[in-house]
């Protein structure tokens, strides 16, 4: 079998361990002949370069695994680009949290004016990744996780728009599923058909359907999650943060049972409750970097202190967890590879899918994946409410990309009035002028 050459954009992340042993788990259907992890922060990657000669060395010898800091060597012969960057960092993520909370709006990484000043330090860099990209893998697919994947996916179609080969993921739909699988009593999540639609960070299940039998299961959902609460697959492994979202699921439902709410709606349709949750002094950027981060990377130094990962039992666990992000990441590029169609829900161009939403948006729906990509299933038109919630959250990451390419003020600030979590215009200037100071470094100059 042909072996495929992948580059890891953010090879520096906390994820890459887990996307190596999705690897490790898929060696024999999805052989991979070189690994090379890209990143642009020198000390992240030394460390995380050198665990992961490690741990190939003691799981996965036959694979060839190199670092480098140097894009003009990242992308030589690569089949897939696996991308996770993250722009400014977790110092920059706390920062997206901060500034909303301080001025008493959401403070999220991905939503409100959070994800807006994220979307901004994004694009540059993954325009610039994606042209590295192309100068040395033409057909390479790029398989982005990058956030806030809907604004990036947005600007991306219009710096690229006659690319086939980059495809927008994200990993909570599947985390979703597989909390699923948990209360319906551990069955596999790939034994569900997921119906999906909305827009990256703002969707809905609408029907579940079980593949073994062909069984509607979505009412059973709905019932176990309003009779235990629902919870994240792994809860045991989460942070207590991660608790309250997955709780909000069950009070949206409560509130609206026609479809099964992504838990990133609560930031959206939950504003009041879930700000009370938030504390503007310690967010969620400072639980990860005091926890997972520290986890991470502790774990790197012992590894590469002994020279094996075979000291405790991190690998074993880490093999037999069940990781949303490394998984789909690995299933989709060895779907493209084999052309499988597998189902997944995925970033496509709504081109008609929905017909009674803007053909140019970028929708998250249902899609079987294959060798040519993503195909996207219908949906057919979307009833009143859904469509208004997603209009004026498509109108906003469409004016986000616009106030980035034309550096329009006035574009950013239209965009942050438009954003459900801000509403209030002398606010969102407020908090606006108080992002384009903290972003200086990273954003184009707006006029
Ligand atoms: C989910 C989302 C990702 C996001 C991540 C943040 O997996 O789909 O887009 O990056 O959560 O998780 P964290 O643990 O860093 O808050
Ligand atoms: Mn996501």
């Amino acid at each position: 079998m042909k072996k495929v050459n992948i580059c890891i954009a953010g090879g520096g992340s906390t994820y890459t361990p887990g996307i190596l042993i999705g690897l490790i788990k898929k060696k024999e259907s999805f052989p991979v002949k070189r690994i090379i992890l890209y990143d642009n922060n020198e000390r992240r990657l030394e460390r995380m370069g050198q665990y992961s000669q490690i741990l190939l060395k003691d799981y996965y010898p036959e694979a060839e695994l190199i670092y480098t800091t140097d894009i003009t060597k990242a992308f030589k012969n690569i089949d897939f680009v696996f991308c996770q960057i993250r722009t400014g960092g977790f110092k920059m993520r706390e920062l997206d949290e901060k500034i909303p909370l301080r001025n008493n709006v959401i403070g999220q990484e991905t939503c409100g004016p959070g994800g807006f000043a994220y979307g901004l330090r994004s694009i540059r860099d993954m325009i610039d990744l994606v042209k590295a990209i192309r100068k040395d893998s033409p057909a390479a697919w790029i398989l982005n996780y990058t956030n806030p994947a809907a604004i990036v996916a947005l600007a991306l179609d219009q710096a690229f728009p006659d690319d086939k080969r980059i495809l927008n993921i994200c990993d909570q739909p599947i985390s979703l599923l597989m909390a699923y699988a948990r209360l319906l009593g551990d069955i596999d999540y790939k034994d569900m058909i997921p119906y999906y639609f909305g827009l990256n960070h703002f969707g809905w299940f609408t029907k579940i359907i079980d593949k073994r039998n062909g069984e509607d299961i979505t009412p059973k959902i709905k019932q176990l999650i309003f009779k235990n609460g629902f919870a994240p697959a792994d809860k045991e492994q989460r942070d207590p943060s991660w608790l309250v979202t997955y709780g909000a699921v069950k009070q949206m439902l409560k509130l609206d049972p026609t479809y099964l709410p992504n838990t990133y709606l609560q930031y959206y349709l939950l504003p009041k409750e879930t700000i009370e949750h938030l504390d503007p002094s310690y967010t969620r950027a400072n639980e990860v970097m005091d926890g997972r981060d520290k986890r991470v990377y502790e774990q790197c130094e012992r590894v590469i202190q002994h020279q094996t990962t075979k000291i405790d039992d991190f690998v074993t666990k880490e093999l037999t967890k069940k990781d949303a992000h490394g998984e789909m990441i690995v299933e989709i590029a060895e779907a493209i590879f084999h052309d499988q169609e597998r189902y997944y829900v995925v970033m496509v161009k709504n081109k008609g899918i929905i017909p009674n939403l803007p053909e140019e948006a970028i929708i998250e729906v249902l899609c079987t994946l294959g060798a040519n990509g993503a195909t996207p299933l219908d949906v057919g038109p979307v009833s009143t409410y859904y469509k208004g919630l997603i209009e004026q959250q498509y109108a906003y990451e469409r004016l986000t990309c616009e106030a980035y390419f034309e550096g329009s003020y006035l574009k950013a600030l239209q965009a942050l009035t438009l954003n459900r979590t801000v509403v209030d215009m002398a606010l969102a200037k407020k908090i606006l002028d108080e992002l384009i100071v903290a972003n200086r470094d990273y954003w184009p100059e707006m006029k």
